[in-house]
């Protein structure tokens, strides 16, 4: 018998880093690699958040804190959901964690037991199917297809629905397709939900601010206010406010709920970091104007981006609503060959060659549920990305 628990026999290591880890290997080795997995934004954290952070250490805010976040920052929080979201928190309805993952990993924890399910629209974030797993809990993956541009449809969502469903996880825009559901898309899947009072929403809202266009983001229980006391909001401060490492997510829901998550925090990690409670008040309470900013660079790259795959026969690169990312088709290259013979079988394949023979490291479809497809992360110089994209397209052309 292995020493290892059985439960993480049924999870895999993160695809993301293997990709990410590969292309460091390859950088090492003297490859001119570009590598286009990263999911943090390349901009650095705001001098007011870190000067934030600096005089909380020098203030001696070095101590352990409440469990699951300072009084001021649950403030904050309260406030923040009710300036961009309309949605009313008292602070006990508040949790804080150490990164948007933890929030989600420790509603979970403290909510599934053995034969829950647990529906993930496909193409998900390749962390949560098997959060779900670890938790003992049974993801049930149901896939969007590129037609209706990577959103679920209310019919797969009543589909799919059965009385063990616990949960059903939502991501509006999302990692990996950047897509955005309308406040009309979103409002068509809480009717559904609606008619099933037992289903819960994890709403996972971290690409909230990273909205391009005229693109509106909207959250479940503010478009439909009967869901509020059956859904959790999750968010944080990572994406929008370049702070990644930091490691501060939050979320909102029943107080009974928040106890239950504050009870596994308790006997896990205890408080999040003391110093990025702090920077993360500064974060949510100060200027914000670099989020236009920032977004404006991003639009511009996603454009840049999604223009020049385009170009390439056999990709389909849909534009999306927002987050920093774009999910072409390969559909139109499977089956073909490279140069030095290898059959593109998979959406694996594409990447893993593309990698070799061009050093462009991207995250293959597979990972994220879906196939044939890649993500890029265009989190990155367009300069980087220019280059990138040339060798996409030189690669592509060079299949037969
Ligand atoms: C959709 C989504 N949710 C949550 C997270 C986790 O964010 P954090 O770094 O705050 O743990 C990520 C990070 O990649 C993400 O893409």
């Amino acid at each position: 018998m292995s020493f290892l628990s059985a439960t993480l026999s049924r999870v895999k290591p993160s695809p993301t880093i293997a990709v990410t880890t590969k292309a460091a290997e390859l950088k090492a080795a003297g490859r001119d690699v570009i590598g286009l997995g990263a999911g943090e934004p390349d901009f650095d954290t705001p001098q007011n958040i870190k000067d934030a952070a600096i005089a909380a250490i020098n203030a001696g805010k070095t101590k352990y804190t409440a469990v699951d976040g300072i009084p001021e920052l649950k403030k904050a929080i309260c406030e923040k959901f009710k300036r961009e979201n309309g949605l009313v928190y008292e602070p006990a309805q508040v949790t804080v964690n150490s990164g948007g993952k933890q929030t989600l990993y420790n509603a979970l924890m403290a909510t599934l037991n053995p034969g829950d399910e647990v529906i993930i629209p496909a193409p998900y974030w390749v962390s949560y199917p098997d959060m779900v797993l670890l938790a003992g809990g049974t993801p049930v993956a149901v896939e969007a297809s590129l037609e209706t541009s990577f959103k679920l449809t209310p019919d797969q969502l009543e589909a799919a629905i059965t009385e063990k469903t616990k949960w059903f996880i939502f991501n509006s825009p999302s990692n990996p397709t950047g897509a955005g559901y309308s406040r009309d898309e979103l409002k068509a899947l809480t009717d559904v939900l609606m008619r099933h009072p037992h289903v819960w929403v994890m709403t996972d809202d971290m690409y909230e601010h990273l909205a391009y266009d005229d693109f509106e983001f909207c959250t479940p229980a503010q478009v439909e206010p009967g869901l509020y006391d059956r859904t959790l909001t999750c968010n944080g401060v990572s994406k929008a406010y370049a702070m990644t490492g930091w490691r501060i997510g939050y979320a909102a829901g029943p107080k009974e709920l928040i106890a239950a998550m504050r009870k596994v925090q308790s006997q896990s990690t205890s408080n999040p970091c003391s110093v990025s409670q702090y920077a993360a008040l500064e974060a949510l309470t100060g200027p914000q104007d670099y989020l236009a900013a920032n977004n404006e660079i991003f639009v511009r790259r996603r454009n840049l981006v999604v223009s020049m795959l385009s170009e390439i026969e056999g990709v389909t690169c849909p534009v999306p609503e927002g987050a920093f990312y774009v999910y072409p088709s390969i559909a139109g290259l499977i089956g073909k060959t490279t140069p030095k013979g290898v059959k593109i079988e998979t959406d694996e394949d594409f990447a893993t060659a593309l990698l070799e023979d061009h050093g462009v490291a991207v995250v293959f479809g597979a990972a994220f549920g879906l196939s044939p497809n890649f993500r890029v992360s265009y989190a990155t110089s367009d300069e980087a990305l220019k280059e990138a994209c040339s060798r996409i397209q030189a690669f592509c052309a060079t299949l037969v």
